[in-house]
């Protein structure tokens, strides 16, 4: 399990760069933390990170926004309106596995944990103060390159 702290959007947005240039080919990355908790912020960074410069808004009607680039493809969910595993069918998340180089990048994932393939990152985003933000890290051998162990901590997040 890996921590971190961060103090600003801008910060948040960072640690998801460096999140987002270590995943592994295929990565799901599962996003907990209440309303405006920082979730799509990270996710922006990610996408980033993957490097894309897609602009990032929440899927929050959409559900499930699709970035491409190539054959590098991202799928940002939320699933905040989804429940079942029907609601979950009809984003057309099981018909986009058939699909090449794939990220899925899911908010609101334990409302539909149980129909999701085990083996996904799990991060918890909590609020500390107005703008400071607790992220827990679960699973985080979904990432390559990154120090592992006890006392494993970010490298720091670089501009790249
Ligand atoms: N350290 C921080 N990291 C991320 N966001 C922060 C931080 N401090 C303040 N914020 C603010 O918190 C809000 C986070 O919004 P965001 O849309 O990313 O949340 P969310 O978890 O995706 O919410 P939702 O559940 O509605 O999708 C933004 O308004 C952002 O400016
Ligand atoms: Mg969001």
């Amino acid at each position: 399990m890996l921590q971190a702290i961060t103090k600003s959007p801008a910060e948040t947005m960072e640690l998801g760069k460096v999140i987002g240039r270590n995943l592994k080919d295929g990565a799901m990355v599962l996003l907990d933390g209440e309303l405006g908790a920082g979730k799509t912020c990270l996710v922006s960074g990610i996408v980033k990170g993957l490097g894309m410069h897609a602009m990032v808004t929440s899927p929050t009607f959409s559900l499930v926004n699709q970035y491409v680039v190539g054959n590098l493809c991202v799928l940002h969910m939320d699933m905040y309106r989804c429940k079942t595993l029907y609601d979950l069918e009809s984003t057309g998340f099981f018909d986009f596995w058939q699909e090449g180089s794939m990220f899925f990048l899911i908010e609101w994932y334990s409302n539909i944990e149980k129909f999701l393939p085990s083996g996904g990152m799990k991060i918890g985003i909590s609020v500390v103060a107005e703008s400071e933000r607790l992220l827990t890290i679960q699973n985080e051998e979904v990432l390559i390159g990154w120090p592992a162990g006890p006392g494993a901590t970010f490298p720091a997040a670089g501009d790249s």
